[in-house]
C-alpha cells in the first residue's frame, strides 16, 4: 500500500487497520536510517478540515504544558502548547504598550520563552541561560518599542528548542502602530495569520521527534503540513481582498510560498513590519523564523473556486526543494465588495548607508567536518565560525547606538541555514552567489535572513540601547540546537 493510500484510509475511516499502520511506520523508519540524502515527502490530505484561526489578545497569562489537540481529523494527538491546545494565541499589542505577561511552566522540563523579532532587554528577551525550572514561573515585563510588523514567540532552552518547537510552543505576536493603521490593511476576519509547521506524526497519531544524526545536518522534515495546528485545512473567503501574516515555525522546512492558479500576490511586509513598497510576486520563499505579510485578492474568482496555497519546488541544494505540495485550501464561498485599493507606497525605510558602519564582521558557516556523512559515530555538532556553543563565552561585543555590517558566508557548503539576530532588526545589503539577489522580503527589516548554499549574505544593523547579552544562530533548530549559536554582547 502506499503511504497516501494508508494514510487518506486512516484519516476517513474510523477503522484502523494495524497492517497498513505498521507497515507505514517501518517504511516511515527505514527511511529515517536507510535513506538519508532525501527529504522526506509530504503526505497531501483531503483539505477538509476548517482552519482554527488562534484568539487574538492582549497581555496574557501563558502556560507552557502538555496537552491535546487534533491536528490530524478526528484523531487525537499529546502535543506542547500555550493553552490547552496546541501554538498559543496571538498576542496583539500597541507600540509603546507595556508587556506585561506571566509565564507559568507546567512542563516536566526546563523551558522559557524567547520574542523573537521583538527589541527587548536582555533579561526578557528569553536567552538560553534565562531557564524557567519545570514548575516555575516567570513574569516577562517590557515596553514594546518598535514598529508595527509580525512577531512571534517561542521557547529557547539550549539543545531543546527544536522539540518545544516541533511539539507546538510557538505564537504570534502583532506589533500594532498608528502609521501602519493609516494603511487601512484589510483586518478582523480579512486579516488572516497562518502559522505553517511541518510535523512527523507516527501511525498511532504521536508525533515522533527523533532527529538522526545526518537529519540534525539536513534539517528533520515532516510529512504532516500543518497551519496554524491543523493538518490540511480549507479556509472559506469572500471576493475581496485579505491580509495574510505567514510564519514559518517549522523547525528545518522552507516554503516557496505560491497560489496554485498561478496568480501573483502582493507582498507587503517581512520580519519587521511593512516595507517601502509593495511587491508582486508568483513565489516566495520562506525559511524557518521568517514572516511575510501578504495581501491576496480573491475579488474576481466566482463562487466555489477553490486556491491552494502550496510550496513550490525551489533549488535547495541537497537537503530540500525538489517536491511541490499543497499547504491549505481557500474556498471563495461568498460574494463581498471592498473598496480596497493596495497601496503601492507604505511606509519611509530609510536605507542604513554602509559609510555609517564601523566595523564588518564575518560569520563562516562552513562545518568543519561536514562532507563525508560519516555522522554516526558521533553527534554532529555545528559551528559558527569553527565555533560551537558555550553558554558562558561572550563571542563578541557591539556597541550599542552602534552599526556594523555582518557577513553570513555559507560558500563552500550545502547546507541550508536561516540566520537569526536576537535584540535588533537588520537590513540586507546584499547576497553574493547563489541566488545573488534579494527576494521581495529581504528589502524590508529583518531579523531572520536564509543564506543558501554557495551564498554570502550581508546585512547591516544599528544596535540598540538594550545592553547585555544576546544570541545569534540557525534558525534551522536543528542546527542551532547542535552547536549553531553564539553569544554577544551589547555594551
Ligand atoms: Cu526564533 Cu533565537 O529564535
Ligand atoms: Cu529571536
Ligand atoms: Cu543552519
Amino acid at each position: 500500500m502506499q503511504r497516501r493510500q494508508f494514510i487518506k484510509l486512516a484519516s476517513t475511516t474510523t477503522a484502523f487497520t494495524a497492517v497498513g499502520g505498521i507497515g507505514w511506520l517501518l517504511q516511515s523508519c527505514k527511511k529515517d536510517k536507510m535513506d538519508m540524502s532525501k527529504s522526506i515527502s509530504v503526505i497531501e490530505g483531503s483539505f477538509d478540515t476548517a482552519i482554527a484561526i488562534p484568539a487574538i489578545v492582549s497581555n496574557p497569562s501563558l502556560t507552557a504544558k502538555s496537552t491535546t489537540a487534533s491536528i490530524i481529523k478526528g484523531k487525537t494527538s499529546r502535543v506542547f502548547g500555550y493553552q490547552d491546545n496546541i501554538l498559543g494565541p496571538t498576542i496583539k499589542m500597541m507600540n509603546g504598550a507595556n508587556a506585561n505577561i506571566n509565564f507559568q511552566n507546567n512542563l516536566a522540563e526546563e523551558t522559557n520563552i524567547h520574542w523573537h523579532g521583538l527589541l527587548v532587554p536582555a533579561n526578557m528577551d528569553g536567552h538560553p541561560e534565562n531557564i524557567v525550572q519545570a514548575g516555575s514561573s516567570f513574569n516577562f515585563n517590557y515596553q514594546i518599542n518598535q514598529r508595527a510588523g509580525t512577531y512571534w514567540y517561542h521557547p529557547h532552552p539550549h539543545g531543546k528548542t527544536s522539540h518545544q518547537v516541533f511539539m507546538g510552543l510557538a505564537g504570534m505576536f502583532i506589533v500594532n502602530d498608528i502609521e501602519e493603521a493609516g494603511l487601512n490593511l484589510p483586518a478582523n476576519d480579512y486579516e488572516i495569520p497562518l502559522v505553517i509547521q511541518d510535523k512527523r506524526i507516527y501511525f498511532d497519531y504521536s508525533l515522533n521527534y527523533s532527529p538522526t544524526s545526518d537529519e540534525v545536518m539536513t534539517g528533520y522534515l515532516g510529512q504532516y503540513i500543518c497551519v496554524n495546528g491543523i493538518y490540511s485545512p480549507y479556509h472559506k473567503v469572500a471576493t475581496r481582498w485579505y491580509r495574510v501574516r505567514v510564519l514559518n515555525g517549522s523547525t528545518a522546512r522552507i516554503y516557496n510560498l505560491s497560489l496554485s492558479n498561478g496568480a501573483s500576490y502582493t507582498v507587503i511586509g517581512a520580519d519587521g513590519g511593512v516595507l517601502a513598497t509593495a511587491e508582486n510576486v508568483n513565489n516566495l520563499l520562506l525559511a524557518p523564523g521568517e514572516r511575510a505579510d501578504i495581501l491576496i485578492d480573491f475579488s474576481s474568482y466566482t463562487i466555489g473556486t477553490e486556491i491552494f496555497l502550496q510550496s513550490n519546488s525551489f533549488n535547495g541544494g541537497t537537503a530540500q526543494g525538489n517536491d511541490n505540495f499543497k499547504i491549505m485550501k481557500f474556498i471563495v464561498d461568498r460574494q463581498e465588495t471592498d473598496s480596497f485599493i493596495a497601496p503601492s507606497s507604505l511606509s519611509a525605510i530609510v536605507p542604513i548607508s554602509v559609510t555609517q558602519s564601523s566595523y564588518n564582521r564575518n560569520f563562516d558557516l562552513k562545518q568543519a567536518d561536514h562532507g563525508g556523512h560519516s555522522g554516526m559515530n558521533m553527534a554532529m555538532q555545528h559551528t559558527i565560525n569553527g565555533k560551537s556553543f558555550d553558554m558562558s563565552r561572550i563571542d563578541f561585543s557591539v556597541n550599542a547606538g552602534a552599526t556594523e555590517i555582518w557577513t553570513f558566508d555559507n560558500s563552500g557548503s550545502d547546507e541550508i541555514h536561516p540566520m537569526h539576530i536576537h535584540g535588533v532588526q537588520f537590513q540586507v545589503l546584499d547576497r553574493t552567489g547563489g541566488r545573488n539577489t534579494l527576494i521581495a522580503t529581504e528589502k524590508g527589516w529583518k531579523d531572520t535572513v536564509l543564506v543558501m548554499p554557495q551564498e554570502k549574505v550581508r546585512v547591516i544593523m544599528t544596535f540598540p540601547q538594550n545592553k547585555g547579552k544576546f544570541v545569534l544562530h540557525c534558525h534551522n533548530l536543528e542546527h542551532e540546537d547542535s552547536g549553531m549559536m553564539l553569544n554577544y554582547e551589547i555594551i
